[in-house]
């Protein structure tokens, strides 16, 4: 039978698809009323013009009928100032939104508490240019191929990345004072490209780089369930690598390199700081590897055997090699990315492969 209760109950399944909670749960659900087979209810949004209304109103109308209702009737509202900025504390895990009082340490995000279940991966490398965000950008990206739900955090703050690398036109949703990652090709991502109009550079001093990074915890919702979330570091060992060591002491490493000897003597540099700070080292990533001509043989353009020497150098492994080579995406495709590498190209799998290995790797340090 058609009751209040039972449409509530029925609409419990039902999830906001950015903030992937219950409609109920996020008392969006307001004014059910019903007339023999005729339901009528009121859905209140996030924002009056939420993208994805369409998706919410399609989800909420099947899931009524279903029930057993012929007719349904949405009337969209949308939250108030007072609503959105309680709906941004329940996102934060309860915790207030507001900063917190003098002497206290702040708020931190459900992600960085001592039970979490997220692994955070810290892409490093010694120099710049190497192909830290790449590496960040396709890990992410097979490991969420292979199933796992994976975040990006873009902690080059400057020098910010990501979103371009993976084509991210989309700007993420800010709730109150909460903010919602930008979903893209299954990876929940946020850098500071989205609040920079028309690619204009930043200039900001050290301490203010320090406290973006923790607003990237404490005011975005990652969700409680992340398996990844990595972070692209900007090159070099400086302040903000050391302020990822303090805030995320947790935290595991990939360095990246070049084969060229200097690329992973400088490198070795960054590996050498994570060890100094107690982060486990997860192994090397040796990009740029070598060159391979249409004949199938190899060209070590930029030479030879920086990684392996690196991860000898670090008492850890050579996670994979990756060659040289663009993915073969096309601007015309409507999934285009110019950085993410195809699933079935060969970059594409030796990525798949090194995801896997991580993958293994991390679960058996949290199985010990
Ligand atoms: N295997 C590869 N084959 C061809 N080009 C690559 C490869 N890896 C990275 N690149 C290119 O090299 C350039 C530098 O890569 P990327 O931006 O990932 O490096 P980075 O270490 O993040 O740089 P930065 O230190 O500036 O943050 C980019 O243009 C990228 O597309
Ligand atoms: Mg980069």
């Amino acid at each position: 039978m058609l009751t209040k209760e039972s449409v509530l109950e029925a609409l419990r399944d039902v999830k906001d698809p950015e903030i992937n909670r219950s409609l109920v749960e996020l008392n969006m659900i307001r004014d059910i009323q019903i007339e023999g087979e005729t339901v009528s209810l009121t859905v209140v949004l996030t924002i009056s013009g939420c993208p994805l209304k369409a998706k919410i109103e399609q989800d909420v109308i099947a899931a009524v009928k279903e029930l057993g209702a012929k007719e349904v009737r949405l009337q969209f509202g949308s939250m108030t100032d007072e609503e959105r900025a309680a709906l941004s504390a329940q996102l934060r895990g309860g915790q207030a939104s507001s900063p917190s009082p003098a002497g206290q340490a702040p708020v931190l995000n459900p992600i960085l508490a001592k039970d979490s279940m997220t692994t955070f991966i810290a892409i490093t490398s010694g120099k710049g240019g190497v192909g830290k965000s790449t590496v960040t950008v396709n890990l992410a990206v097979s490991l969420a191929r292979l199933g796992k739900k994976v975040g990006i955090i873009d902690a080059d703050i400057y020098g910010f990345s990501v979103p371009d690398m993976m084509n991210i036109e989309q700007r993420p949703t800010v709730i109150g004072e909460t903010i919602l990652p930008v979903d893209k090709f299954g990876v929940k991502v946020m850098s500071m490209g989205f609040f920079v109009e028309d690619n204009s550079p930043i200039i900001w001093r050290g301490p203010m780089l320090g406290k973006m990074l923790r607003n990237f915890f404490t005011e975005v919702h990652w969700g409680e369930d992340l398996d990844y979330l990595l972070l692209d570091l900007p090159p070099g060992t400086g302040d903000m690598a050391l302020d990822v060591h303090t805030m995320i002491p947790q935290s595991k490493e990939i360095v990246v390199t070049t084969p060229h000897a200097t690329a992973a003597f400088v490198a070795a540099r960054a590996g050498a700081m994570a060890k100094k700070t107690g982060h486990e080292i997860l192994g090397v990533v040796e990009n740029m590897a070598w060159y391979e001509a249409k004949d199938g043989s190899k060209e070590y353009v930029f030479g030879r055997g920086g990684g392996a020497k690196l991860a000898e150098t670090l008492a850890t492994e050579l996670l994979a090699q990756i060659p040289l080579g663009q993915p073969e995406n096309h601007p015309a495709e409507a999934d285009y990315s110019p950085s993410v590498y195809r699933q079935d190209s060969a970059i594409g799998s030796i990525y798949m492969d090194m995801a896997k290995l991580v993958a293994e790797k991390c679960e058996a340090t949290v199985n010990q």
